[in-house]
């Protein structure tokens, strides 16, 4: 499978994905039952899982969608990230942030700290992949699909330059 110009391998089937995500969702069933979570999807990654998870979810709960846009300061200083699309008032809300891929684990430190400050009951996170990178965050993570080499990955939402979002399976780059 080539997608743009490089070379990927079939890595984790539609069938284990759907296993895997109805196994977190049993669990997610359960924790908040009594809770009425609020889940907030991480665009345009997450857009495949959060929907498949959505469908598993068996409970009284909200989805919002929000997106993380990365800029450079003029001094560069690093990536700057923001939040944006946020139209819910979370305050004292049982929130479920669901991302599609945690790498270094930089954009979700950003999104918990802002979901605490703006005073979220409780804020957890399900993530369908996770790379060794995060361990610093990985604590924090209760949910984790599956746990992946540090090789990039595609498909199922997630995407190489903008391609392959739409593939059904996860594919892995060939060395
Ligand atoms: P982090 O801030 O380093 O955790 O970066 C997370 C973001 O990097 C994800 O939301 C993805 O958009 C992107 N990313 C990291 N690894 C991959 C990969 O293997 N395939 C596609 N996107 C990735
Ligand atoms: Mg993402």
């Amino acid at each position: 499978m080539v997608v743009k110009d490089k070379a990927f391998e079939k890595y984790i089937s539609s069938e284990e994905l759907a296993e895997k995500t109805r196994e977190i969702a049993v669990r997610l069933n359960a924790d908040y039952k009594e809770k009425r979570p609020l889940f907030i999807a991480i665009l345009n990654g997450s857009f495949m899982f959060a929907a498949d998870l959505m469908k598993e979810i068996n409970i009284e709960s909200e989805i919002s969608f929000v997106k993380v846009a990365s800029y450079e300061e003029m001094e560069s200083t690093g990536n700057v990230k923001q939040l944006i699309g946020l139209n819910e008032n979370i305050f004292n809300k049982d929130v479920v942030i669901i991302e599609d891929i945690i790498d270094t684990g930089r954009t979700i430190v950003k999104i918990l700290e802002e979901f605490k400050s703006l005073g979220a009951n409780s804020v957890e996170v399900v993530t369908l992949l996770q790379k060794p990178k995060s361990n610093e965050v990985g604590d924090q993570l209760k949910y984790v699909g599956f746990e992946i080499p540090d090789k990039f990955v595609v498909g199922y939402g997630l995407d190489y330059d903008g391609l392959g979002r739409n593939l059904k399976d996860i594919y892995q780059l060939k060395d």
